[in-house]
């Protein structure tokens, strides 16, 4: 950028204009109507020039000294050279900025091709290399801005004092003005009715004033986007800010709103990359800026998933909080691989458990009670201690030829099930190089796909049709020699 470019303030402001051609009078009609304060050295002898100027005020040349007292601005169209350097003289004496109409080595500022819609302006410069292009420019934006763009600029610096008073935050006022100035308070300043369109940008204040951040901790569900619920969809489109979990899918980040902020906040095993207390920090700062904040947690946000102590954080700091419920892993797993998590033929019982201690290792579960016959006990996070597990229900008294099934990524493209029974599990997720997000399903109804597998396919081979045909994506299924 060779020029810099800046906007003076016209208001009352002496402008001295030099000549009396028609130069002159093309950079004169530039301040008609603007405020200024427009002293002209020369003169019009042309009597119509002299009467669409009669608003300036007219110097002889000999009292030029009194005509740039306290101009901020000189222009120079004399045609006559000797006139023009007499000018030059005077007004540099004075440290006043001018321009020299083509005469580019004289300037102090160039001239722009304006765009005058009131209160918008639009400069576009070419540092003199070529003044048509800065035409084209300007008629492209003409093209593009409402003609009424400069009656909104002016109606919103006339609500300035008022929006303050109604919305003393900085950025929830900043978030206002980026909405109310492209709603239908615009529109109605477009379409010509500036009463109507003050109306509304009043209202939008009031009500912006009093709106308060909120938050909703929203469960994203196990991994295909299809199992979100319609209002977890919904809160994720409208949100503001998203903090997600590392367990969120792609797909379903994919459908928070470009513009909207998203935050990872994810935690893996031994890892807590952004420690709870802090996690829970950022939501209270974003709600208190008043943005609609989203908490995205992988499955249910009340299923091993914290999400009781960010509510509480939340609520005891006086904001609102939401919670909505989404597809458990648990449930989605046992959709996808056809396992009935309770079945009265089966498991009359149906127990979740943590496999993973808060402080490592195997938690201090009641393993009598998860030994019970007819119970289908669920494992999350339970890769890194299955073998400690299945140690100690069969120690328990659980049979060791019960079922297993071991799902990982469920629901998503990557999806694994691997099926067994309880002796054989530390070896399914060794030899699966099972790394998780996985859950240990354990119980009779574990045993129930193969099952289903087996007369499926004895039917199939009678049909001659694949029996797992309805798969939506590439399943690698194992089943080890019980
Ligand atoms: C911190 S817990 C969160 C559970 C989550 N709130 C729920 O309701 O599914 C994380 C564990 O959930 C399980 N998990 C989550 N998503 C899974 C998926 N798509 N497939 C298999 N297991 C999953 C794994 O056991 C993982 O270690």
């Amino acid at each position: 950028m060779r020029q810099f470019p800046a906007f003076f303030n016209l208001e009352g402001a002496r402008i001295a204009v030099f000549g009396g051609g028609e130069e002159a009078a093309r950079k004169l009609r530039l301040f008609a109507g603007s405020g200024a304060d427009v002293a002209l050295i020369g003169g019009f002898a042309d009597a119509a020039l002299a009467a669409e100027f009669a608003w300036t005020e007219t110097f002889a040349r000999a009292d030029v000294g009194a005509a740039l007292l306290g101009a901020r601005l000189a222009i120079i169209a004399e045609e006559d050279v000797a006139l023009r350097a007499a000018a030059l003289d005077e007004v540099r004496a004075r440290g006043i900025p001018v321009n020299v109409v083509d005469q580019p080595e004289d300037c102090d500022f160039t001239v722009p091709s304006i765009l005058d819609r009131g209160e918008i302006v639009a400069a576009i410069g070419t540092g003199g290399a070529s003044p048509v292009i800065a035409k084209s420019i300007r008629a492209k934006l003409e093209a593009l801005l409402p003609q009424r763009i400069g009656d909104l600029a002016g109606l919103a610096r006339s609500l300035r004092g008022f929006v303050v008073d109604a919305i003393p935050d900085k950025t929830a006022r900043r978030r206002y003005w980026e909405r109310a100035l492209s709603g239908p308070a615009a529109e109605a300043a477009y379409a010509g009715d500036l009463d109507r369109a003050e109306t509304l940008l009043r209202q939008q204040a009031r009500l912006a004033g009093r709106a308060r951040g909120v938050v909703h901790i929203v469960g994203a569900g196990p991994g295909d986007p299809e199992l979100l619920t319609l209002k977890a969809l919904r809160l994720i489109q409208e949100a503001d800010v998203v903090y997600y979990d590392r367990l969120v899918s792609g797909d379903i980040l994919s459908l928070i709103r470009r513009d909207a902020a998203r935050v990872p906040v994810g935690k893996s095993k031994g890892d807590h990359s952004v420690p709870q207390a802090e996690i829970q920090a950022r939501l209270v700062a974003s709600a208190r800026e008043g943005l609609r904040v989203v908490r995205l947690k992988g499955g249910d946000p009340f299923i091993f998933g914290r999400g009781g102590e960010e509510l509480e954080a939340v609520r005891a700091e006086g904001i609102e909080a939401y919670v909505v419920p989404g597809i458990s892993s648990a449930l989605g797993c046992a959709a996808s691989a056809g396992i009935p998590l309770t079945h009265r033929d089966h498991a009359q019982t149906l127990t979740f458990v943590t496999g993973h201690a808060k402080e490592g290792g195997v938690p201090d579960l009641d393993w009598d009670a998860l030994a019970r016959p007819a119970q289908t006990v669920v494992v999350f996070m339970g890769v890194d201690t299955a073998p400690a597990i299945a140690e100690k229900l069969v120690a328990a008294g659980r049979d060791g030829k019960t079922p297993v099934a071991v799902i990982e990524n469920g629901t998503r493209a990557d999806e694994l099930r691997v099926f067994g029974t309880l002796a054989e599990l530390p070896f399914l997720v060794e030899e699966e190089g099972i790394l998780g997000p996985a859950l240990l399903i354990i119980g009779e109804v574990a045993g129930l796909p193969a099952e289903q597998g087996r007369i499926a396919s004895i039917l199939s081979e009678a049909s001659g049709q694949p029996w797992f045909g309805a798969a939506s994506h590439p399943l690698k299924i194992e089943e080890s020699a019980a």
